[in-house]
């Protein structure tokens, strides 16, 4: 969801450490065209001096499409606010003026003062300056200005056209299929590039009307904000003729659009309502040879216009709409001029809504009405992507294959849930921000409701109607909705939407509520922490922050979920618990926060988890609906692997999953999987767990068949890809079988080195349960790996050891690995080489023990072969240590401390860390994993059972040493 999707790419590939490839990502959306991250770079940045303001601007603009070139003239009015003797305006160093280029006068004088015969007076220029640090052109004039007069600057200029970027003013050029280039030129002036093309107030908030005319060749179009009122011949050219557009309502200079170009167009067979007594024309465009590809968008953009256009009850305001698909555009800049949009082509011809009602709602909230200043943009950005969730669950649901709002969700709570949020992947926090921020709005819908919801944008809009500027701050949306709930009573005294807002935005945390109920007494109390999920958790931390929380409750007497007022909210810095009168019978559940109306786990006391895991395996559980099955079930292991819940109670609430059918509840599953596997690998433990997960998705994948069927649905093919992944992990026969036909093949190849027949999703598997032939197999292709061949690519090789390090069940694979690439002679590997096998290893308990014991047995060696590459002993030290979570690891890791310590100072520090980092660890599993070996051995069928007792007497000898 736009930056969204970004975020949760960047969090699917943490959260998997690539090891699950085939785990659904978001279909690929586009980026928002305000790239925050430029933004945000820019909010520190100079603001001009607030002494003047334009009101108009009239624009002249001659490019020279060939050459790279343009001329242009601009005739700014401009009103000083103060006494002041300079104007100062924003001109990129880039852009030519002349001095004698620049005139001011002064037009006619206000009403209030006295009129002056003449109407028109020269100001004299007194000296320009460019400034030396800022791209400011500052006018000193001879006289001070008088306030509240009208001033005219004229300047003309002249400028290169960009061509090796999408800014500015830039030219660009495809060929078509008979190989003929075509030039076309356009404007991305977001944020501020404006500047870049012509002299003017280059911030948001100064906004004034454009009247805009330029030069084009005959055979070419020119579109701009506003229709062409006029078109003219220049004399002497006959090729090239004047486009006047029509006058703009007031802008600020980055909205101002324009491209020329001999793009062709499309409309629509429907028209968009009229509204306002207006109606607005659209028209798709692109080259000619793309529009085939485009013939479907022009009725869905009247579709999602005709949506959005009731929902705020009002127009775009400017009377035609064009959308452009613009070759060779580049990723981050989609762009959402008022009037005339700018998409790469692969993002308008998607068939999706919601990309392109995100896009069009920029019209209304973010064109129509523009933020004040670039730190606005966040919440725009936010509402508008819940406004594209609302319109494609309105016109298209299936589109969201019930993935909204989970998926952005679950990533919050797996980054918010860290001990340190963020500390992984920088630059995200403003992407997960926005994220929430769309949740807030979802979480007012459904609190409030839907109605209030609209009518507070309504008025929004309104308001801004009536304002002349249209700017708005992030807070006005708050307020209008708090003004529009307090008018239908539908808040508590006290509490204000902008407060409640706040607690949710403004922090890099969520909160966990603990339901308690008190069965002999009647009564439910509430309480609210800070949601950890990763360990260690300081109890200073758990108590740092409170929230405005909305308790919505559902009990099984009324499975009512379309009631979604809050029974009661709980405040922030009030009493961190609540308790008031039950409202179910003590036989019947209760469910807090239904549908994640609000972004927080619930965990309940045993009784209510008992009753409700039971009612799930029954006739009647799909009384309860999908998002709030996934959350019962994802609440219940995420806040299990935080310590907060006894696993038996939440391996209890898998029991459902056999009959369940829906992917949305599926989909947590796998990342659990994931997280308690890897925790449960290193103990005797796993061989059952392995089992567990057998039985738990073979029926899944049979269910959904081996081989996908054309036109099945998305979901489908993603979750057939995760469930076979999953499985082969697990050790699944037939996919083993599967995996080492294909590897075979590759081995009886020639020429193996030519090229890899052999897919992805086979390759771990063969080294992981493959013979070791097969590993050895790999390991020379890494090794004969042909260098700056044309036809392979260095990722292969680089995924190919990556496997090899990470994949393998037993030691000798890694020993023979390691005893390659560390103690061998040869020069095959660099050493990113040795630092990937190193992150490899700590993936997985054979890999990190083999490690341990690899640099206990050589230490010395080792110690001389690394003196001078400091990094990749500490890494080695690092990984070696770091990744054990039993006591028996610690023994291990702090035996070898004892006997090295004093040695290398860094050494010492790092093998601390890893020390107290497993002691944690160990905690965890000496409270969780005989819990959970007793649930497996309770729930395991006996042939699985008697099959994994056979296995571990035979292979206790291979396996990890200490599991012995
Ligand atoms: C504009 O381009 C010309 C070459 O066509 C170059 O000489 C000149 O320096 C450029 N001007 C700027 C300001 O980059
Ligand atoms: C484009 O060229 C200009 C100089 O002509 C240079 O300053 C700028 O960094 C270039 N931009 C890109 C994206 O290459
Ligand atoms: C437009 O006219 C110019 C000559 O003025 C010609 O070179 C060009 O090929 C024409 N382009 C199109 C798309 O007709
Ligand atoms: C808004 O809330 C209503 C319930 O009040 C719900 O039916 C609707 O789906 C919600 N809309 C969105 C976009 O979440």
């Amino acid at each position: 969801m736009g930056r969204t999707t970004v975020f949760l790419t960047v969090l699917a590939a943490v959260l998997f450490l690539g090891s699950v490839a085939a785990y659904p990502k978001q279909s690929a959306r586009q980026k928002r065209s305000v790239d925050l991250n430029e933004v945000y770079s820019m909010i520190g940045s100079y603001r001009l001096p607030k002494e003047i303001h334009p009101t108009s601007y009239r624009l002249e603009l001659q490019p020279f499409i060939k050459e790279g070139k343009f001329k242009g003239r601009v005739k700014i009015h401009i009103v000083p606010t103060d006494k002041t003797d300079r104007i100062t305006l924003n001109v990129h160093p880039d852009l030519q003026i002349s001095h004698s280029d620049v005139r001011v006068t002064q037009l006619d004088s206000s009403p209030t003062k006295e009129a002056r015969p003449s109407g028109m007076l020269t100001v004299n220029v007194a000296r320009t300056e460019r400034h030396t640090k800022r791209p400011w052109y500052i006018i000193h004039l001879e006289q001070i200005l008088d306030v509240q007069d009208l001033y005219e600057v004229d300047i003309t200029f002249s400028g290169n056209i960009t061509t090796n970027a999408t800014q500015g003013f830039f030219r660009n050029q495809y060929k078509d299929t008979s190989g003929q280039e075509h030039f076309f030129v356009a404007t991305y002036l977001r944020p501020n590039h404006a500047q870049r093309m012509f002299p003017c107030f280059d911030e948001p908030a100064y906004k004034a009307t454009f009247n805009l005319s330029v030069t084009r060749p005959r055979n070419y179009t020119a579109r701009s904000n506003t229709p062409v009122e006029k078109t003219e011949d220049v004399s002497g050219e006959p090729d090239i003729v004047w486009d006047h557009f029509a006058q703009t309502p007031q802008i600020s200079s980055h909205q101002l659009a324009l491209v020329i170009s001999d793009f062709e167009s499309i409309s629509p067979t429907t028209k968009v309502n009229e509204m306002n007594g207006k109606s607005l024309d659209i028209r798709i465009w692109s080259r000619k040879e793309y529009l085939e590809t485009l013939q479907a968008v022009p009725d869905k953009v009247v579709k999602i216009i005709n949506y959005l256009q009731d929902f705020f009850n009002s127009s775009i305001l400017v009377p035609k709409l064009d959308i452009m698909a613009i070759p060779m555009y580049s990723a981050s800049q989609a762009s959402d001029n008022w009037g005339l949009m700018f998409l790469k082509e692969s993002e308008l011809s998607s068939t999706g809504v919601w990309s392109t009602a995100y896009q069009i709602a920029y019209q209304w909230i973010g064109q129509f009405a523009t933020p004040f200043w670039w730190s606005d943009s966040l919440v725009n950005e936010a509402l508008n992507s819940y406004l594209a969730s609302m319109t494609t669950l309105e016109i298209y649901p299936d589109e969201l294959e019930g993935k909204w709002p989970t998926t952005a969700l679950y990533s919050l709570y797996y980054e918010f849930g860290k001990r340190f949020p963020f500390s992984r992947i920088n630059g995200i926090r403003q992407d997960a921000t926005a994220a929430k921020t769309a949740l807030v709005f979802r979480m007012f819908n459904y609190t409030l409701g839907n109605d209030l919801m609209q009518r507070s944008l309504r008025r929004f809009i309104h308001n801004q109607w009536r304002e002349k500027s249209r700017t708005f701050f992030a807070d006005d949306i708050y307020t209008c909705l708090n003004d529009v709930a307090n008018e239908s009573q539908k808040l508590i005294p006290d509490l204000t939407l902008n407060n409640i807002a706040a607690s949710w935005i403004n922090r890099d945390r969520l909160p966990l509520v603990t339901v308690t109920r008190d069965y002999g007494s009647g009564n439910i109390t509430f309480s609210q922490e800070v949601y950890l999920r990763d360990r260690p958790q300081e109890p200073s931390e758990k108590s740092k922050y409170t929230w405005y929380i909305p308790i919505v409750i559902v009990s099984q007497a009324q499975l009512d979920f379309s009631k979604t007022v809050p029974t009661v909210w709980m405040m922030k810095d009030a009493d961190r618990s609540l308790t008031i009168k039950d409202v179910a019978a003590n036989d019947s559940f209760v469910i807090v926060n239904p549908e994640e109306i609000g972004m927080f786990p619930v965990n309940y006391d045993s009784r209510n988890w008992g009753m409700l895991a039971k009612f799930l395996q029954g006739p009647e559980r799909e009384k309860i609906p999908v998002l709030t099955r996934a959350k019962l079930l994802h609440d219940a292991w995420n806040i299990a692997y935080a310590g907060d819940l006894c696993f038996e109670i939440a391996l209890n609430m898998t029991l459902f999953l056999k009959e369940e059918r829906s992917h949305v509840v599926w989909e947590p599953v796998f990342p659990m999987i994931d997280h308690i596997g890897r925790r449960i690998e290193n103990s005797c433990v796993h061989l059952k767990f392995e089992a567990f997960i057998r039985s738990l998705l073979k029926p899944v994948y049979a269910r959904l068949g081996e081989i996908p069927r054309p036109g099945e649905p998305l979901w489908k093919t993603q979750l057939r890809g995760v469930t076979k992944n999953f499985l082969c992990k697990a050790g699944y026969e037939p996919c083993i079988k599967e995996a080492r036909e294909q590897y075979k093949k590759w081995m009886a190849n020639e020429e193996p080195d030519k090229g890899n027949p052999v897919a992805h999703e086979f390759i771990c598997p063969v080294f992981k349960w493959g013979t070791d032939d097969e590993w050895d197999f790999g390991l020379k292709r890494v090794i004969n790996f042909p260098v700056n061949s044309p036809e392979r690519n260095k990722s292969e090789r680089t995924y190919l050891l990556k496997t090899l390090a990470g994949c393998p069940k037993d030691a000798s694979k890694i020993k023979k690995l390691l005893a390659e690439t560390i103690l061998g002679k040869n020069s095959d590997f660099t050493d990113a080489d040795i630092h990937l096998i190193f992150s490899m290893l700590t993936g997985s308990a054979t890999g990190y023990t083999t490690l341990f014991n690899f640099l206990s047995e050589n230490w010395d060696e080792i110690k001389l072969k690394f003196q001078d590459k400091k990094h990749l002993w500490d890494g080695i030290v690092n990984s070696a240590t770091l990744s054990f979570n039993t006591q028996d690891g610690y023994d291990m890791v702090s035996e070898l401390y004892v006997s090295r310590q004093g040695e290398v100072e860094t050494t010492d520090a790092i093998i601390e860390k890893a020390l107290k980092n497993i002691k944690e660890e160990t905690q965890w599993s000496e409270e969780n994993l005989p819990v959970i070996e007793r649930w497996l051995t309770a729930n395991l069928s006996k042939e699985d059972l008697d099959a994994i007792a056979a296995a571990s007497t035979a292979t206790t000898t291979m396996a990890a040493p200490h599991a012995g």
